[in-house]
């Protein structure tokens, strides 16, 4: 794996982005939207540099199947979301890759008359865009690879790292977790030391 952004260059792109929302909503509660699962790690470091009244809430998008690298079908679940009404909403996602996820839920969390929807990403591949619209805030913009760590994972792997990598081939055909003991096990062996 290769390190792409390193976690002090991630704390200072957080910082960075906190002070661009805070310069562009109006002063008054705001609902941030998290997508799981890839966003909690930005979700909580984004959350706790914004002054003012938060309110959280997530849901749930999906669009990578069986550790496929490539897109699929998208996925949505909406139903932990509050009442938007009236409410400045900002949208936090990972990653804007095709744009088809941000896409899909930025035209759900509209059609809930909140006051005002913006979006925030924290990296935007270079040169895969597939819609019209852009992220309104942007931590990172990367070269077209597949990046895991910070909340972005590979299979379910690599969520916690404290940095963003590149994903090496190699990495993409070893399908084991990390951290986990390759040895078979001996169903007539004795308690492992
Ligand atoms: P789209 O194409 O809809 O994709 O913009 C957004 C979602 O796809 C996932 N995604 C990735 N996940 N490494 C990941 O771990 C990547 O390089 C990557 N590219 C896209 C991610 O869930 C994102 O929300």
């Amino acid at each position: 794996m290769r390190v792409l952004l390193t976690s002090e260059q991630l704390s200072a792109g957080i910082a960075r982005l906190a002070a661009e929302v805070a310069a562009d909503v109006a002063p008054g509660p705001l609902t941030v939207v998290g997508v799981l699962t890839g966003s909690i790690v930005l979700v909580s470091d984004l959350i706790r540099r914004l002054e003012g009244p938060v309110r959280l809430s997530m849901v749930w998008a999906s669009s990578y199947r069986d550790g496929a690298t490539t897109p699929g079908r998208l996925d949505l679940r909406l139903d932990l979301l509050p009442d938007l009404g009236g409410h400045d909403v900002l949208l936090v996602d990972d990653i804007f890759d095709t744009g088809r996820t941000l896409e899909a839920l930025m035209a759900e969390l509209r059609g809930r008359d909140a006051a005002r929807v913006r979006s925030l990403v924290l990296l935007r591949k270079a040169g895969r865009a597939e819609v019209a619209i852009e992220p309104d805030f942007v931590g990172f913009d990367i070269p077209d690879v597949f990046v895991v760590g910070y909340g972005l994972d590979h299979d379910g792997a690599w969520r916690h790292l404290p940095h963003v990598a590149a994903l090496e081939p190699a990495d993409i055909h070893d399908k084991r977790p990390p951290h986990v003991d390759p040895a078979p096990i001996d169903p007539d062996a004795g308690p492992r030391p």
